[in-house]
């Protein structure tokens, strides 16, 4: 018997891209469902050659038995409807941030701590775009040469705000008057240190969760985190600068072997060739990719990179499909 699979959020930015992402792999999958709210629900989609109607979202649903259910429908409806699905005895895969750093809910990334599902039912979080990308790249060295410090600046895409805001991006690109909605202030030819609110501390929320979920995901409160987000005008792909120092001085080219012999990472670094990773060339696949490689000029614990993923792939929907296919393989 194959999956009984459920999507909830399934005409968002990140509900299409997971019924995409299932449909590539090769996952046994009996019936899919799709759940939205009033505004969709009722309407038809088409899934690898079948036709889908939309159901509206209601408890009732939720207590039905699935495999698995994955949420992409925001934070206050995965509080409610992830709740009940759970209280039904389902599994839920929940893209929001709704659940992240309770206590109990695992924050999974496969690469890093997808074997702790082991024997597991229940709500499963998937981490924030950013902080996905970065711990596939830094686990590999964090195992040998444990990790002190990150220092990261990111680069984000705005498909990271959802469909709205591509819209403005697009729009802002031909007509200087469009008015900014989506974001504070005018995103085309700009970058905004600003994503999500201020905490008095003066990071802001989205460079919080690159800490706590950090700390959370590689098991090691120890780690210090020092984050900068930014919205740039990119459309897929979240790009990073990553200034890491470790316990014990890393030899490049032990780092290089050690990533590029890591399942799920993509080693470009040959800047005299212009390799090196891009948003635009790397976006719309599945990969993390790392590139700029370099030891600091004065301390030998410290290295840097350039890491860059699809930010609604690996970042979102990609990362949610590979924790079921881990759950299946750890059966
Ligand atoms: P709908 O398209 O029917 O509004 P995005 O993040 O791109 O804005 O997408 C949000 C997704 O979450 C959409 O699929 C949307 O469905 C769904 N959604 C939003 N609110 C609800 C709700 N109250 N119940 C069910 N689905 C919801």
């Amino acid at each position: 018997m194959g999956l009984h699979i459920g999507v909830v959020g399934a005409t968002g930015a990140v509900g299409r891209k997971i019924l995409n992402v299932l449909a590539e792999r090769k996952m046994d999958i009996d019936r899919l469902r799709c759940f939205a709210s009033e505004r969709t629900a009722g309407e038809m989609l088409e899934w690898k050659g079948r036709s889908i109607t939309i159901e509206l979202l209601t408890e009732e649903v939720m207590m039905e038995s699935f495999d698995y259910l994955l949420f992409s429908a925001g934070g206050e409806v995965s509080k409610k409807y992830a709740a009940v699905a759970q209280e039904a005895g389902n599994t839920i895969i929940d893209n929001s941030s709704q659940w992240r750093m309770t206590d109990g809910i695992p924050l999974i990334v496969p690469e890093v701590n997808g074997h702790t599902l082991r024997n597991y039912k229940g709500i499963i979080a998937n981490p924030n775009c950013s902080t996905i990308q970065m711990v596939v790249a830094l686990a590999p060295l964090h195992r040998i040469y444990r990790i002190k410090r990150i220092v990261v600046s990111t680069y984000q895409a705005v498909s990271g705000s959802g469909h709205k805001a591509i819209v403005e991006l697009e729009n802002q690109m031909k007509d200087t008057e469009y008015p900014s909605q989506v974001y504070p202030k005018r995103i085309a030819a700009n970058c905004l240190p600003h994503i999500d609110v201020f905490n008095e501390n003066g990071f802001t929320k989205e460079e919080l969760k690159m800490v706590y979920e950090t700390q959370k995901i590689m098991d090691d409160d120890s780690i210090q985190v020092n984050a900068t987000t930014v919205r740039v005008p990119v459309f897929y792909g979240h790009s990073e600068s990553v200034t890491i120092t470790f316990e014990s001085a890393p030899r490049l080219q032990e780092v290089r072997e050690l990533l590029q012999n890591e399942e799920g990472i993509v080693l470009m670094d040959n800047p005299e060739a212009l390799e090196y990773p891009t948003p635009l060339e790397t976006s719309g696949t599945d990969a993390v990719y790392v590139g700029r490689l370099r030891k600091d000029l004065y301390d030998p614990c410290v290295l840097s990179m350039w890491i860059v993923a699809d930010n609604l792939r690996k970042g979102a929907a990609t990362n949610a499909v590979q924790i079921v296919e881990k759950m299946e393989k750890l059966k």
